[in-house]
């Protein structure tokens, strides 16, 4: 199902892992992808960093701390002193009701290791994290899609992959690099949403859609996005009477910790 907007088109509602199933296993790790794939996720979201050495990790965080038994910058550790840490047993401790006993001793995966695991059948919904700090990062990540034939037209006419990021600057540098990526401007509200015209004009340029954190957003943000043709994908939403509100209001997808409430969701229209 799904409703008919001002473009004419009829979409459904896309279902983002939001870091894997992230509420059930530890985040960006290979069995918290593997459950977002189970739970029925349309894409998988991955945020990346960058490693001393120039590797593209899977994480979050700028920093280990949170996610890793370690401490300390991404960006002044190699990837080899990174493969060295625990990135689940944090998961455990934190969520003993998900803990499981394999989640010890997950390692951080790479880019490449994802798109290797989950192979050019997956779509991915990727993150630019900080790249003002991670010069070159742009470069890498197209680098390695187009070696696991992501960019192919055909890849691309499915949008098997989405880049997203906070950073304007990282969105229209990838643009023009390629602009037949669908990229996604995220967009952070701390106050009531409003977005101009003009604003929603200028990302038409270089995006297919809006990112916005859905807590400050209201039915006429998501009819003004909508009007301008551009998708509409806020984060991260994991209560069903959100999910239901937002979907009413016409959004074209989410990010969520929990796919399988999203699911269940959409199979209930
Ligand atoms: O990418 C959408 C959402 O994940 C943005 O916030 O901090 O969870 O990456 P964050
Ligand atoms: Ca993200």
């Amino acid at each position: 199902s799904g409703s008919v907007f001002a473009d004419g088109k009829t979409k459904d509602v896309l279902n983002v892992a939001h870091r894997g199933a992230s509420a059930y296993a530890p985040e960006h790790t290979l069995p918290s992808y593997e459950l977002g794939e189970q739970m029925k996720g349309d894409y998988i979201e991955i945020d990346l960093q960058m490693t001393q050495d120039g590797h593209l990790i899977a994480m979050h965080d700028e920093t280990l701390d949170r996610t890793t038994d370690g401490t300390g910058r991404v960006n002044d550790h190699t990837l080899a002193e990174i493969k060295e840490l625990d990135a689940g047993s944090w998961f455990n401790e934190a969520h003993p009701e998900y803990a499981k006993p394999e989640y010890v001793g997950l390692k951080v995966p790479t880019l490449e290791e994802v798109l290797d695991h989950l192979g050019p059948n997956k779509k991915y919904y990727i993150e630019t994290k900080a790249p003002e700090v991670y010069p070159g990062m742009e470069e890498k990540l197209l680098a390695t899609l187009e070696r696991h034939g992501l960019l192919t037209d055909k890849a691309l006419a499915k949008r098997h992959v989405l880049i997203q990021s906070f950073s304007r600057e990282s969105l229209l540098k990838i643009h023009d690099m390629n602009p037949d990526i669908p990229l996604v401007q995220l967009l952070w509200y701390d106050t009531p949403a409003v977005i101009e015209d003009a604003e929603l004009d200028h990302i038409e340029t270089y995006a297919v859609g809006v990112g916005p954190n859905y807590k400050m957003i209201d039915r006429e943000y998501v009819q003004n996005v909508r009007d301008h043709g551009l998708d509409l994908h806020p984060y991260t939403v994991n209560k069903k009477a959100d999910m239901k509100k937002l979907i009413d209001w016409g959004v074209t997808g989410m990010f969520t910790n929990h796919p399988d409430r999203l699911h269940e969701v959409l199979k209930g229209r």
